[in-house]
């Protein structure tokens, strides 16, 4: 199953996406988490140890790497293979972590307004859709902020789409256009998730401003000071208290995508 979590900047993807792949690996499924945000926090959230952490380099600044795939010899400048040979990548790069994770670091799809169409983009985009998933494997991918990104083929192949929300109207503003395109594009599992929920009232308001929207809320997680704590410390939040409240939460929604994913593939 492949999953990608999204929404706005800060909303809280990184916790869910790392904390997840955790919840998963710790129950036996081989799980690759994919880092695809340009800021590459989500070993932290994973809790690698400092030594493999360093020796990360994301294979977008694998700039040799991606010459040699991209290049098309005898070409003119500005000319390049916008669909490379990427299905060796995710075994060659990636690197282990806790209870058996793996993760691959990508880093970011920067685009400007333009639409950027340099060969660092082609190759890791190419990489994303192009991402086998074997039987009893979870794909985790933390998306990079915003939207842009999916309109750009991110997204295809994608089995299960989470849409994080904060209490915010602009936060659910995006979620909409998430939604609406996540939709377009042929993704058929989207789940909206509120994250950083102070108390039901806020629960209530979000319920509230969605009321007219296709999907409901489906799952929420509450402020929870501890998750600050860890990140102070440095540590994955899960390694750093497995009760905490919003660690329990996260808990319960990777049991509904357990139960989700028996649905979907284990006919
Ligand atoms: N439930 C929560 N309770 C308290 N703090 C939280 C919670 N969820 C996330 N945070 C804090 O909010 C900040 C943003 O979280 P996170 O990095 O997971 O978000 P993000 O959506 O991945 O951000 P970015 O868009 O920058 O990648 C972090 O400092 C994190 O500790
Ligand atoms: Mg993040």
């Amino acid at each position: 199953m492949k999953i990608a979590v999204s929404g706005k900047g800060g909303v809280g993807k990184t916790l869910i996406a790392g904390t997840l792949a955790r919840l998963f690996a710790k129950d036996g499924f081989k799980v690759l988490a994919i880092d695809n945000d340009s800021a590459m926090n989500l070993s932290y959230t994973l809790g690698l140890d400092e030594n493999t952490k360093d020796k990360i380099v994301p294979i977008k600044e694998m700039k040799s790497m991606i010459e040699e795939r991209t290049v098309v010899k005898g070409a003119g400048a500005g000319v390049y293979n916008i669909n490379p040979e990427v299905s060796d990548i995710p075994d060659r790069f990636k690197v282990s972590g806790p209870d058996g994770l793996q993760l691959l670091v990508l880093g970011g799809i920067e685009e400007p307004a333009t639409g950027c169409l340099c060969p660092e983009n082609a190759l890791i985009r190419t990489l994303l859709y192009n991402l086998f998933v074997k039987r009893d494997e979870v794909i985790i991918v933390d998306f990079e902020a915003g939207i842009e990104h999916l309109g750009r083929g991110t997204a295809k192949g994608i089995d299960v789409m989470l849409v994080i929300t904060e209490p915010s109207q602009k936060s659910l503003d995006l979620c909409k256009k998430i939604i609406d395109l996540s939709k377009k594009l042929g993704v058929i599992n989207i789940y909206l998730i509120a994250n950083k929920l102070f108390d039901e009232s806020q629960k209530e308001i979000i319920n509230n401003r969605i009321k007219e929207w296709e999907i409901p809320l489906y799952h929420s997680i509450p402020f929870d000071p501890e998750i600050g704590k860890a990140d102070l410390n440095g540590d994955s939040p899960i390694d750093f208290n497995q009760t905490s409240k919003a660690v329990q939460a996260i808990k319960s929604l990777y049991l509904k995508l357990k139960h989700l994913k028996a649905q979907l593939f284990d006919l």
